[in-house]
Parts: C-alpha cells; sequence; structure tokens
C-alpha cells in the first residue's frame, strides 16, 4: 500500500486533481475496468471510494486519479511517494460489460474522464469503434487527453468556456452525432461518467435515440461491501446497493433525482469539517451531486 509515484495533473485556483501509483500487487493483478477499491488514508480517517484507472502487473502497482473535494481527499493529496496508505479493499463492484458491441461513444466529464480510460481501452481492444466526448470547465482542468486520444478513433472536447475545443456541453456533441449518424453507422451504446447532471443528460439524450448508456454511479459508500446500505440507489424502481450491484447501471432506469438529494445528506458536515480544518479550498458543496465536481 505503498505510494510509488505521485503527480499533479491538475492545480488551478479551485481545482486540484492528483495521480498516484500504489503498491498493491494482488489488487493490480486482479482489477478490471469499472472496479473501485476503498482507501484508507490514515487508521482515524473515513473510508473513500476511488476508480482503478489502471493497473502495473508487472510492478504490483494500481493508479489512483482523484480531485481533492473534502477532507479526506486533501489528506491523501498530502501523501508522497514513499508514504503508505492505512487501508486498501479492493478491486471491489463488477467490471464494465467489455465485447464487441460495434460502435461506442464514450463520455467523460472532470475527473470522469479518468474513469472512462480503463473501459476505452478495453473496448479498443474487444474491437470496439470508439468515439470519446471529453469535457471540462476549462482547458486547464482538462485530463488525459493524449492517453483518450491513443484509446480511441475519435475525439471531442467541449469546454464550458469555449478556452478549448467547441464551446459547449458534451451533449451538444452527443446529439450531433447521434442526430448525423446513419443506420449504417449507428451506435451500440453509450457508456458515461462525470457530475450526476451530466450522466442523467447524457442518458437522457441517448434514450431519445433509444440508445442504451451505461453510467457509473457515485452515491456515498462506506465500506463497499453491501454491509451498511448507504450506497443505495433505485434504478428500475429497484432499491440497489451500488457497491455489490454495481457500480454501473443503465442510465435511464436510474432515479437521478433521489441520487441527487441522497448525495447532499452530510453536505452540512462536510463543509463543517473542512473549515474547522482549515483545508481551503474546500468545495464538498461542488461535489455534492458529483462524484466529479468539475
Ligand atoms: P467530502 O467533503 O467528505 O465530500 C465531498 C463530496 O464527495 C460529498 O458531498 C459526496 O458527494 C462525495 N463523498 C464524500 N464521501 C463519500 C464517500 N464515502 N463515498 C462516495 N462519495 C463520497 N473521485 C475521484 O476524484 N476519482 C475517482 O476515481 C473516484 N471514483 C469513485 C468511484 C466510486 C464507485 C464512487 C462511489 C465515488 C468515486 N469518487 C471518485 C468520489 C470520491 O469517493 C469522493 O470525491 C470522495 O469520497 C470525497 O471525500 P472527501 O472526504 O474528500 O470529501
Ligand atoms: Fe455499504 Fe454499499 S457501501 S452497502
Ligand atoms: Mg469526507
Amino acid at each position: 500500500m505503498q505510494i510509488i509515484k505521485k503527480e499533479i495533473l491538475v492545480q488551478a485556483p479551485d481545482v486540484i486533481i492528483k495521480r498516484i501509483e500504489v503498491l498493491s500487487p494482488l489488487i493490480a493483478k486482479a482489477a478490471q475496468p469499472g472496479q473501485f477499491v476503498v482507501v484508507m488514508v490514515s487508521e482515524l480517517g473515513e473510508r473513500i471510494p476511488l476508480t482503478i484507472v489502471d493497473r502495473d502487473i508487472k510492478n504490483g502497482a494500481i493508479t489512483l486519479i482523484f480531485q481533492e473535494v473534502g477532507l479526506t481527499t486533501k489528506l491523501l493529496g498530502k501523501m508522497n511517494a514513499g508514504n503508505s496508505l492505512y487501508a486498501l479493499a479492493g478491486p471491489l463492484g463488477h467490471a464494465t460489460e467489455i465485447k464487441n458491441y460495434g460502435k461506442l461513444i464514450l463520455v467523460g466529464g472532470g475527473v470522469g474522464i479518468a474513469e472512462i480510460y480503463p473501459a476505452a481501452k478495453a473496448f479498443k481492444e474487444a474491437g470496439n469503434h470508439i468515439t470519446a466526448i471529453l469535457g471540462a470547465r476549462n482547458k486547464d482542468l482538462l485530463i488525459l487527453e493524449q492517453e483518450l486520444k491513443a484509446s480511441s478513433n475519435e475525439l471531442h472536447i467541449t469546454t464550458d468556456d469555449g478556452s478549448y475545443g467547441r464551446k459547449g456541453f458534451v451533449t451538444d456533441i452527443l446529439e450531433n452525432l447521434l442526430t448525423y449518424s446513419s443506420q449504417l453507422t449507428a451506435y451500440s451504446l453509450i457508456y458515461a461518467v462525470g457530475p450526476i447532471p451530466m450522466m442523467k443528460e447524457v442518458s437522457r439524450v441517448a434514450n431519445n435515440f433509444k440508445i442504451k448508456t451505461i453510467v457509473s454511479l457515485n452515491p456515498l459508500m462506506v465500506d463497499g461491501t453491501g454491509m451498511c446500505g448507504c450506497c443505495r440507489v433505485t434504478v428500475s424502481n429497484k432499491t440497489k446497493f451500488s457497491c455489490v450491484d454495481g457500480p454501473e447501471f443503465d442510465g435511464a432506469q436510474v432515479d437521478w433525482d433521489e441520487l441527487t438529494q441522497r448525495n447532499m445528506a452530510y453536505l452540512d458536515k462536510e463543509r463543517h469539517i473542512c473549515s474547522i480544518i482549515n483545508l481551503v479550498p474546500c468545495h464538498p458543496e461542488r461535489a455534492h451531486s458529483l462524484r466529479h465536481p468539475e
């Protein structure tokens, strides 16, 4: 559980995203795209889920990419190469179903781009034609452009302010692609990870074109093994535990409003903890409804 490499991917005034490589040979050996680990930074700290972005079986290491949004991600951000995490559990959750679907669109928003990356690589290896759409608030916050370029056949970028790629949202490009795809070039599946509003909108747009969207959900998680019930979500009117039944679900069937509300449950306390330990900037309010705040 020793950190062997640490890198800052984004250091903007209000957004910090870091990449770490952590020694964990057994998790590295078993991890599949779509799975996550639960991390305890210190003995008295909380547990947080983070997606396994990459693995290096030879060196027994996994890669995690995280945005510093509150106490635990900030403490993790303070760890350096040579330090060890207190605990790491995984790989958890179901792996992404990788097969040859034909033509796929992968949509990543903010730090969610890191999470579509392992799926993009695996889908490409399985022979799919990949169109990736990446979205960020502005150019400085965009991550893994080169990596996604290498793992896709077509890459589109949007920024909210137009500082890079096309000005607008990922759904503008998605709608455009779906509108102009003929039956011959039709897309079979959309895979989206990002802020809740983004995943909800991607699912809505794709559903209008009768295309299925797989989303990776971001409810609060504690144990990550189906014991606490904290991560329950409603999908197809049934209660599911995101950690063991997901984290990937059919976006058209998710109760997005409930997920948004549940993720805000501890907002006041998260804000309070940030302020008493004086870790600034700290943005739980921005992260409350999003796993991937930017
Ligand atoms: P806090 O101030 O405690 O919380 C900020 C916000 O983060 C909360 O409002 C809530 O929306 C969310 N959050 C807080 N605690 C948890 C928790 N225990 N479980 C889930 N969400 C929580 N983030 C990344 O940056 N990179 C990833 O690869 C990544 N992968 C994830 C995979 C899964 C399956 C899930 C469920 C979440 C993932 N997240 C990822 C989100 C990450 O877990 C939260 O950003 C982190 O827990 C925030 O903790 P904090 O103490 O720093 O912030
Ligand atoms: Fe406890 Fe899913 S995190 S049941
Ligand atoms: Mg926290």
